[in-house]
């Protein structure tokens, strides 16, 4: 029960609900036979709801299929619902003091600043050093003292911002402490390289200080917000203006970037002074001459704007 609840979850907060769950439940029996929306009610305000079905769940098997006898085995845990290896390591030290080995989250990055490990401490690779070193740091007794003790090393001095490592009592034999390499280890999980793509934006600009804005499809990028024209190049953004704007002035502005999920966008914004007050209205549903001079708290205004545009459109104002 504890050891679900400490999943992500900070022990202060989960004493008060380990406490009522235990009142409520003092033996898996109780708790099998609850029904769920009980056990979800009790729950509320833990987070991570998933965690109290599974725990439903497991005790129902260990009720049911296993007649109450709790399993004694890092794989008879895992194979219940909820229960990864490291969890399985902690309930079997903690609840039954048998040696298993425990590799939580706090237990990683302890384990990485002492033996020094490279590499995000949750990739693969990563994984399959610590595991070993997961085990040979498992004492031979002592095994429930062990676990609470990396556990407790993790959450309150070795923390990822300004761990306590003065009052650590691994200090000795901790080779990121030697290197002075704590700040760095373990290393943060790498970034993505994205693809970088250009666009070039036209900012149409009448002499009412009116800026042309289209909206966008609904789906995809920037869905249903107002933004520029674009152009894959500039030759394409300029012989388009040559054609509709006849005799603007074309200035192109420096890049402004900007970065998605999935790929960084450099766009190019270039402003289109229109000598007249063309009416570039042809579906008027998907276009609309934004009013720079307006106050923001005008309707005219009232619209969504994608975040670059937004900025482009308060650089545009200042220029006026
Ligand atoms: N997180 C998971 N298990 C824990 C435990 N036994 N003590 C502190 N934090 C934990």
């Amino acid at each position: 029960m504890s050891e679900i609840m400490l999943q992500q979850t900070q022990v202060s907060t989960v004493i008060p609900y380990f406490e009522t769950f235990m009142q409520r439940y003092p033996r898996i029996a109780a708790l099998a036979k609850a029904p769920i929306d009980d056990v979800l009610h009790l729950w509320t305000g833990l987070g991570y709801y998933a965690r109290a079905r599974n725990l439903h769940r497991c005790a129902q098997i260990v009720h049911q299929d296993l007649h109450d006898q709790f399993p004694d085995s890092v794989d008879a845990l895992v194979a219940l619902p909820g229960i990864g290896r490291s969890t399985a390591g902690a309930i079997l030290a903690l609840g039954s003091n048998i040696r298993a080995p425990i590799l939580d989250g706090n237990v990683k990055r302890v384990l990485c600043r002492y033996h020094a490990i490279e590499g995000w401490p949750d990739a693969t690779a990563t994984q399959k050093q610590l595991w070993p070193l997961a085990e040979a740091s498992t004492p031979k007794t002592e095994f429930a003292a062990y676990t609470q003790a990396m556990m407790d090393i993790g959450a309150t001095l070795c923390t990822r911002a300004k761990p306590a490592c003065t009052s650590c009592p691994l200090k000795r034999g901790c080779k990121a402490f030697k290197q002075d390499r704590v700040a760095e280890l373990p290393h943060r999980k790498p970034k993505k390289t994205l693809p970088r793509r250009s666009t070039f934006m036209l900012m149409c600009l009448n002499p009412s200080q009116e800026v042309l804005l289209e909206q966008r499809p609904a789906s995809g990028i920037w869905g249903g917000l107002w933004s520029f024209r674009e152009f894959d190049t500039l030759e394409a953004l300029q012989a388009h203006s040559a054609q509709h704007h006849k005799g603007a002035k074309i200035e192109a502005w420096p890049v402004l970037k900007h970065t998605f999920s999935h790929y960084h966008l450099d766009i190019t914004p270039v402003l289109a002074r229109l000598k007249t007050l063309e009416n570039a209205i042809m579906e008027p549903s998907a276009r609309l001459w934004y009013p720079l001079t307006l106050d923001k708290q005008s309707s005219a205004k009232n619209v969504g704007l994608a975040a670059p545009v937004k900025a482009l459109l308060l650089q545009l104002e200042a220029t006026l």
